[in-house]
């Protein structure tokens, strides 16, 4: 799991400054509230006093929060500014503060940067590639949620593979026509890559009755845009069937521990635009993720190989290699937490994910810093 990027914590409205929400990614807990403001805010939800889960307590309505054990109260920078059971007029110690992640909206969900890296050196989350979803007279929107037991960059490498269609999806893979177009991949300006290709469509019959009275039986090819992003670990998949038919789905995928991923997905079309076709979207989403989990539950290793020399990837396997070969990289710049020396030391001690406050001052923290597989520059 790599720490120092962008991650979709949550739904935007799930997120309030009433009752603080907790958040598992990358393995640790985090909790969210708003400010009287509305500002989202993102701190560690450990405790730096003893361990309390601080989301069990309560806002107090000036956008701080009490930790549910002994109401230390700390800001939305995480710095603890009052210590009940010591009274009003005892000096906080410095050390009494906890991360706070830098947080932005975008898309109706919460995105948290866990790492502490300055601004500048964030992978840039693609903001503007979803120009659809704010366009509600032309594009229709259905959201969707799902956890899944499998290791987020498997999951990622799934959405990016264009091989599987043909011989795991029932409603829109081709069995008949599998051969994978070789097309030249371009970077994108969101630490990723597209391809951008054409596709035999599924037979006429393996189509949801809705969309079978739209395309015709002797259709020509589907275009099927992929492009992923480092940031939220995400994607938008542009299709376009005949007659200029086109559906668009950008997902996030956050992964809650080395074993389990929350995927975040918006899908808009510009076709069968009523309310009442929105549940049979649904379910072809449904089911196309049924097919997927049942795919990539059963590979192993359950995690990436750390050496392209480890797998057999082919040409057509373009975007999955570009991702590992981002992957790598970002491995070897010190990103990635090294989850099993943090579950062996992590039993007497919480380590906290570093926020951008560490980079100013990094002594006076109670909890230490994640360790990471490759060392992390100064
Ligand atoms: S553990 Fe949070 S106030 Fe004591
Ligand atoms: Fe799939």
């Amino acid at each position: 799991m790599l720490m120092n990027n962008w991650y979709v914590a949550a739904k935007s409205h799930e997120v309030n400054a009433e009752k603080p929400l907790i958040v598992r990614m990358l393995g640790q807990n985090f909790v969210l509230f708003r400010t009287p403001e509305n500002k989202a805010v993102c701190l560690t939800n450990t405790c730096c006093h003893r361990g309390g889960s601080i989301g069990r307590g309560e806002l107090d309505g000036s956008g701080r929060i009490a930790c549910g054990y002994h109401g230390w109260k700390f800001n939305p920078q995480g710095q603890c500014v009052e210590i009940p059971a010591l009274g009003k007029d005892t000096a906080i110690p410095r050390r009494a503060r906890v991360d706070s992640y830098p947080v932005e909206e975008h898309f109706d969900w919460v995105w948290v940067f866990l790492g502490d890296l300055e601004e500048k050196e964030r992978p840039a989350i693609p903001t503007t590639v979803f120009p659809e979803y704010h366009d509600k007279e032309n594009w229709r929107v259905v959201s969707i949620e799902f956890d899944a037991d499998v290791n987020w960059a498997r999951g990622h490498e799934n959405s990016l593979d264009s091989a599987h269609p043909a011989f795991v999806h029932s409603r829109f893979g081709r069995r008949s026509a599998p051969k994978v177009q070789i097309v030249p991949l371009v970077e994108n300006a969101f630490g990723g890559h597209n391809a951008t290709r054409e596709r035999v469509p599924p037979k006429h019959k393996q189509v949801s009755k809705d969309i079978a009275r739209l395309v015709s039986k002797k259709r020509g090819n589907t275009i099927a845009s992929t492009d992923s992003y480092l940031a939220g670990i995400s994607h938008r998949i542009d299709i376009t069937r005949e007659g200029n038919i086109r559906q668009v789905t950008v997902s996030a995928r956050t992964p809650v521990d080395p074993c389990n991923t929350r995927i975040f997905m918006h899908q808009v079309r510009n076709y069968l635009m009523e309310e009442e076709h929105d549940e049979a979207r649904l379910d072809g989403i449904r089911l196309a993720f049924r097919e997927d989990y049942e795919a990539v539950a059963s590979v192993e290793p359950k995690f990436v190989p750390r050496s392209m020399a480890h797998q057999l990837l082919v040409e057509s396997d373009q975007l999955e290699t570009a991702f590992r070969r981002v992957l790598f990289e970002k491995v070897k710049a010190g990103w990635e937490i090294d989850f099993e020396k943090l579950e062996r030391d992590g039993r007497y001690r919480h380590f906290s994910i570093p926020s951008p406050a560490r980079r100013k001052d990094p002594k006076n923290w109670v909890h230490p810093v994640v360790p990471t597989t490759f060392p992390r520059p100064d």
